[in-house]
């Protein structure tokens, strides 16, 4: 067995390089390579389900509408034909920038279930593959003869996973649901945004987090029924994921605090709750005074983090302010909300002559940690990131060069790739009706003329 001095030949930082660096990724297996899902998904939540298993290697085959496509390709901006133009069916629109990131690496397929002809071809599908995907309102894929019941009887080792609003069962269960209505209902808005004494309201999240987050639930929902299939059963079976659900799920202390004290928790805006000081304090100072973008005309923000003891009495002295200490030397005392409202209202002062990046130096100088609150551009121009692979440009077959998000996860021996980021609607009709069903080229012209496919 090998000792920690042999170990340590090689420095961790380069073990890191030489397992997880994006050079050699496309050299390595896939851990899903072999395994057939089936996304017949919607918007973001389902989407982003299948899209793990797409990233992991499985040949995930993305089902929508025949021509039009899902809906989410035309909900968000930028879907003109000059910057995403190969659809061949509607060459007047693009697919709009919302569905990227979604549905990477996936086949795209048209499919009526409306039709006779679309509920066989998905009933032959599914006989080929091991996981579903769906996130339609409850019931919806029962009433086409669809639904999991039906599919097992087709393949009994089919794993189903339906993402929903509100669950199949229970008084609330009919209604539709979007990421914000998820979060409204879960709890989440509640205690985000500004308190009620300082002038704010409840405030939404700007990404889909419930969606993605959601997505990822439900995806470790259908790892833990393969498992069980591969492992145990030999059998698959259906997952119920509601998004109202998953966003309860991360409410932190906010139930126990209700069960416990009676007590509803609070909004805190940028600042938390449990810790102080660990929140964000503005600058007096744009990075950017003279940005064509008004958004990086205005003035920076920085992240501080100097709960502890030692840190907040660092953070006193390189402000000169060690008066601060008389009364705010205990975390009891710097987190009660008057002390938040106090202190952070001094760090302001303090930072209102600097930029974002001038208060950063002094902080990290003086061992504090603290990051500027970057804006996209700044996100995409890390290097750091960069070389990680985090954000990445790709040859993308369809639309040329494409900076997109890497791979969610490193993994030394199978790791996750970014292959294209998407593809037109029905794009892959020929590949994988084909291949699957052993469709020709006159039968699938045809049910393409059909409307089917
Ligand atoms: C997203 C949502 C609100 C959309 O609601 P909706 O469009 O009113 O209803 P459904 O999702 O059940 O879609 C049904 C319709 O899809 C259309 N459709 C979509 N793909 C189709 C296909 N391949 N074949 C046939 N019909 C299709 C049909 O017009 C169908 O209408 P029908 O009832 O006449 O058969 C709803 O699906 C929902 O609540 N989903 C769960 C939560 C969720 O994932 N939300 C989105 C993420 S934010």
């Amino acid at each position: 067995m090998s000792n920690n001095t042999e170990y340590g030949k090689q420095s961790f930082e380069k073990y890191c390089e030489e397992a997880f660096g994006i050079k050699n990724v496309f050299e390595k297996p896939e851990a899903f390579k072999g395994y057939r899902v089936l996304s017949c998904t919607q918007y973001i939540l389902g989407p982003a389900a299948a899209s793990y298993f797409a990233e992991l290697g499985a040949e995930v085959i993305k089902i929508e509408l025949p021509k039009a496509g899902e809906p989410m390709r035309h909900t968000t901006p930028f879907n003109e034909p000059y910057l995403y133009p190969l659809s061949r069916w509607y060459p007047d629109k693009g697919t709009g920038l919302g569905f990227f990131g979604a549905n990477p690496n996936e086949y795209f397929v048209g499919l009526d279930f409306h039709k006779e002809e679309g509920k066989e071809i998905m009933l032959a599908l599914a006989a080929k593959s091991d996981l579903m995907v769906e996130n339609y309102r409850p019931g919806t894929f029962d009433r086409w003869g669809i639904g999991y019941r039906q599919l097992k009887e087709v393949n009994p080792k089919l794993v189903y996973l339906w993402a929903g609003g509100f669950g199949g069962f229970g008084p609330g269960r009919s209604r539709a649901s979007y990421d914000i209505l998820g979060q409204s209902q879960g709890g989440n808005f509640s205690i985000t945004g500004q308190p009620a004494d300082m002038h704010g309201h409840p405030s939404k999240h700007t990404i889909w987090l419930a969606d993605y987050w959601g997505g990822m639930m439900g995806a470790i929902g259908a790892l833990g029924a393969l498992y069980w299939r591969n492992n145990k059963s030999g059998e698959g079976q259906m997952i119920e994921y509601s998004q109202v659900h998953g966003i309860q799920r991360q409410l932190e202390y906010s139930l126990p605090m209700w069960g416990k004290f009676g007590i509803v928790r609070q909004r805190w805006g940028n600042w938390d709750t449990e810790l102080s000081i660990h929140g964000i304090v503005m600058c007096g100072k744009s990075s950017y005074p003279d940005s064509d973008n008004p958004q990086e005309q205005e003035e920076g923000f920085i992240l501080i983090s100097a709960h502890k003891d030692a840190d907040f009495a660092r953070l006193a002295e390189l402000m000169n302010r060690t008066d601060l200490l008389d009364d705010y030397a205990s975390h009891s005392a710097r987190v009660s909300p008057e002390g938040q409202k106090y202190l952070y209202s001094e760090i302001a002062k303090w930072a209102a002559d600097k930029t974002k990046e001038e208060a950063a130096e002094i902080l990290h100088s003086h061992g504090i940690n603290c990051q500027p609150v970057c804006n996209s551009k700044e996100v995409v121009e890390n290097p750091h990131w960069q070389k990680r692979g985090a954000i990445t440009w790709i040859d993308d077959p369809s639309f040329g060069d494409v900076l997109t998000q890497g791979a969610f996860v490193h993994m030394s021996d199978t790791p996750p790739r970014v292959k294209w980021a998407l593809k037109p609607v029905g794009a892959d009709n020929h590949y994988i009706y084909q291949k699957l069903l052993g469709f020709d080229d006159g039968k699938i012209t045809d049910y393409e003329d059909k409307g089917i496919i």
